[in-house]
């Protein structure tokens, strides 16, 4: 590939929030939206796999949207030896390997600090989690109904507050889920997990210590209890996602890292012929009659065009090497974004003088100009 054009975005999603441009939030978007795509597929499929290779098992997870367990008592000691060797880290929000889904919202940092401190992963934690994790392996199979892998894993603890984040969801690929370990359980008094399952009733993680919380975490609302009278909530997080086989191995991938954009990037796994178009089809066209439920409108309009893909002599799809060429050039009253882009990575790959380029390109750039940059990719 394009390791200059892998660079420009790793360059681009880790800088400050003063120095982003307003079209990398496009970027990031469109990022997304490819993601969602991606993952959506993967998942049917790797669900598919699951399914056909497996006698039928009624899931709970699917049912409710959210499961609960407990571990024998020497996990339960092993969990909170596994917390205890964690040490307590700032929370740094540009702290996500490049290639993972980020939270790149101000306003949700914000909230992360207020309501959380966070612990950094010891050598103690990677070498022994998977103990815990192992006898899970078959009923996490089961409840999910797809072989799965470790996504990232988080460690933390809810502070005592007045407020959480306030009821709501994750907006993640919906396959991905998150399960909870609760080293010292989870209740009123030290702090807890409020979420309201699939069937509308809103409940509060009551568990003991050593206990375990799975949830479609962007399927079922949800935030965290707590109160000012809460000792604090120790959590270890692991987030899940679906696979072609089970792997217990730890993941990390910085303390805003959540999962890999493009599913399957680092697998060895061969499909086989197992991605099936036409069920990917007409599962389409029955998810367009869902999707009416949720996007309502009464005008005919296309949110989101991939109109590139049709220009004649258009380089993106094609393999090459100079990135620069690859970016489509788009004209409006002289304004040609393909050069604004083509400096914007060369400044950011390079990495000299990026600082003052920013503080220039922010005093000489007309908002007009911004502006019509914006309009052209919404
Ligand atoms: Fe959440």
């Amino acid at each position: 590939m394009k390791e200059d054009l892998k660079k420009y975005f790793d360059e681009i999603e880790h800088l400050q929030y003063s120095e982003r441009l307003p079209f990398h939030a496009s970027l990031f978007e469109n990022k997304a939206i490819i993601s969602k795509f991606l993952w959506d597929i993967h998942s049917h499929n790797a669900k598919k796999f699951y399914i056909n290779n497996n006698t039928k098992y009624n899931s709970k997870l699917e049912e409710y949207g959210y499961i609960t367990g407990k571990l024998d008592k020497k996990n339960t000691d092993l969990l909170m030896k596994i917390f205890n060797s964690c040490e307590k880290i700032k929370f740094d929000p540009f702290d996500f390997d490049s290639d993972y889904v980020y939270e790149p919202r101000k306003n949700l940092h914000d909230d992360m600090i207020r309501i959380n401190n966070y612990y950094k992963p010891s050598k103690f934690f990677f070498e022994n989690l998977p103990n815990i994790l192992n006898p899970l392996k078959q009923t996490l199979e089961q409840e999910n109904q797809f072989y799965w892998r470790v996504a990232s894993s988080r460690i933390f603890e809810v502070k005592p507050v007045s407020k959480a984040q306030g009821f709501h969801k994750d907006d993640q690929a919906l396959a991905i889920k998150k399960l909870f370990f609760y080293p010292k359980g989870a209740n009123r008094k030290i702090g807890s997990t409020i979420l309201i399952d699939k069937k509308g009733k809103e409940t509060i993680i009551e568990l003991e210590s050593g206990s375990w919380l799975l949830f479609e975490n962007s399927l079922c609302e949800h935030q965290a209890f707590s109160s000012e009278e809460c000792v604090g909530r120790p959590t270890i997080e692991i987030d899940l996602m679906p696979d072609f086989s089970t792997d217990t191995k730890i993941e990390y991938h910085g303390i805003n890292g959540w999962y890999p954009w493009i599913p399957m990037q680092e697998n060895s796994m061969e499909i086989k012929g197992g991605l099936d178009y036409k069920n990917v089809y007409d599962r389409n066209l029955k998810r367009i009659l869902g999707l009416c439920e949720i996007n309502k409108t009464d005008t005919y309009r296309f949110p989101c065009e991939f109109s590139d893909y049709y220009k004649e002599g258009n380089n993106v799809f094609k393999e090459g090497n100079n990135v620069f060429e690859e970016i489509n050039e788009v004209k409006e009253n002289n304004i040609n974004i393909k050069e604004d882009i083509k400096e914007d990575i060369n400044r950011a790959v390079e990495k000299n003088g990026l600082i003052t380029f920013l503080i220039v390109f922010f005093k000489t750039i007309p908002n007009i100009f911004l502006k019509k940059i914006i309009k052209k990719f919404k």
